[in-house]
């Protein structure tokens, strides 16, 4: 049985290690609804009902399907306010997973930013990390602190196939460090690091990361969402690490850090959890002393004992290599298939998502003009298939300190595939909505922002389409 994505013929899709027990239909819109629903939306996806799409990628998170042994374990939940056994077994599971002692359940990932980030930051601080993604930068910044992005350097090129570019850039977080030793309260490595592409982040990295702020008395914690498909990755790229069992793996990682946040809608197989987990005793008193006034009692996290169960089960499923050796070649399939019909995509491709270059496929849409958005609109216009912008209008935007507008390097879009739920000929759908974009590229048009507000805006953004260029240059 090819257990590695480098066994697998990647024109072939990987065959699914399970089969499908229950079904939720899904249908799709005619054009003329669908160029209706864009221009209700304000040419914004978030605002589009998720039964008028078709093929949903806008998210790996909370959107996997759970295993028949997770639907059980719903029903042995313990809604008990203080102790419920589910927490319970969650400690246990969690605490083999990472060797932290201390488990504190949250409702998701960014509820245990926030709660870890008001424990840690005072304005002026600074966290330095590989790259936050958008709500921990978000989480950051509420606390009038700053997030500062370190990405290895290979990021700059979309084509360099570098297998570690999760990694983050060691000359940078020496320089930091230096410069502002008193103001970094932490390190932040995210696994695998979502914004730059889905890439994993090498052991090796990671205690050369640690090494370098132990000098200055700096934690190290982990944003670690998917930190199985990290494992996974290593378990096939990084040399002392092959042949290793995933557990090792995920343990071995852990152990490098202080810490970690995690969201448990991506690699926890659940619709909805998180959890922190710590070495640090203080830390967690205090963490705990704050959570009771927003997420509930330290024992159910604003989640009910149910979902704290599925999370759990989840947690425990989600090592299977067997399931990350499919998970990880479907979304590789998916890359290829795209790249072959013209997409020049984000390499190598990551764990949970594609990234297609929308600044490539429409050079003649000005960063200004939102070619990821364009991009983003065209796959529900064509195919119905949502996508999310990872571009000029999640992250660009007025400069906070010169005012000038400022954009990303690259203008992304990213297809996200859920864990357990599409199938092969799902995934043919989204490459042939992409070849029928392709042939008729010259054509798409840019947007202009009519409302927006300052932070996060691409979640309630509405645009409308510029002007039709009057002469359609072939490129
Ligand atoms: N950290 C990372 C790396 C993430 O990718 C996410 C969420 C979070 C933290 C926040 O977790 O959603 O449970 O509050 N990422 C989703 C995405 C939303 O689409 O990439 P959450």
């Amino acid at each position: 049985m090819p257990h590695s994505v480098d066994d697998l013929n990647p024109s072939a899709h990987p065959i699914e290690p399970f089969r499908i027990k229950a079904i939720e239909p899904i249908h799709a819109l005619s054009r003329s609804e669908r160029e209706k629903r864009l221009s209700d939306s304000g040419f914004n996806l978030f605002n589009i009902r998720a039964e008028d799409v078709y093929i949903d990628l806008l998210t790996d998170s909370g959107t996997g399907a759970m295993s028949d042994r997770q639907w059980a374990g719903l029903l042995r939940g313990d809604e008990s306010y203080a102790g419920s056994r589910n927490f319970v077994h969650l400690e246990k599971t969690v605490r083999e997973l990472t060797g932290y002692p201390y488990v504190i359940p949250t409702h998701q990932g960014r509820a245990a930013e926030h709660l870890l980030f008001s424990a840690l930051l005072d304005p002026g601080d600074y966290v330095v990390s590989n790259s936050h993604f958008d709500t921990t930068r978000a989480n950051v910044m509420g606390r009038g602190a700053f997030p500062i992005d370190l990405p290895d350097p290979h990021c700059a090129d979309v084509d360099d196939s570098y297998p570690f570019k999760g990694d983050i850039d060691l000359e940078a977080l020496a320089r930091v460090l230096d410069q502002h030793r008193d103001r970094v309260k932490c390190c932040l490595l995210t696994i695998t690091n979502n914004t730059v592409g889905g890439h994993p982040l090498s052991l090796a990295n990671a205690q050369a990361a640690r090494r370098i702020v132990a000098d200055y008395g700096v934690p190290l914690y982990f944003d670690a969402a998917r930190f199985a498909e990290n494992a996974w990755f290593l378990s096939q790229r990084e040399e002392s690490q092959k042949g290793k069992a995933i557990t090792a793996i995920v343990r071995t990682m852990f152990e490098i850090g202080d810490g970690c946040m995690v969201s448990a809608k991506k690699d926890g197989l659940a619709s909805i959890g998180g959890f922190l987990a710590f070495r640090d005793a203080e830390l967690v008193r205090r963490l705990k002393e704050l959570m009771v006034i927003v997420e509930g009692f330290p024992t159910y996290g604003g989640l009910a004992g149910r979902d704290i169960e599925a999370m759990t089960l989840g947690l425990e499923e989600v090592t299977d290599p067997a399931y990350l050796s499919y998970r990880v070649g479907q979304v590789n399939w998916l890359g290829e298939q795209l790249a072959a019909a013209g997409a020049r995509i984000v390499r190598p491709v990551g764990g949970h998502a594609v990234f297609i270059d929308a600044g490539a496929l429409y050079p003649h849409i000005e960063p200004d003009s939102f070619p990821g958005q364009a991009l983003a609109v065209a796959f529900y216009r064509e195919g119905g298939v949502r996508t999310v912008e990872i571009g000029s209008l999640m992250f660009g935007g007025a400069d906070p300190e010169t005012g000038a507008p400022s954009h990303p390097a690259h203008e992304l879009v990213r297809l996200a595939i859920p864990r357990r739920v599409y199938t092969v000929s799902h995934l043919n759908h989204v490459v042939e909505t992409f070849a029928a974009i392709f042939r008729r590229r010259h054509e798409a048009r840019g947007f202009e922002v009519e409302y927006q507000v300052p932070q996060l805006r691409h979640f309630t953004a509405r645009l409308r389409e510029a002007a039709p260029r009057s002469v359609v240059q072939p490129i």
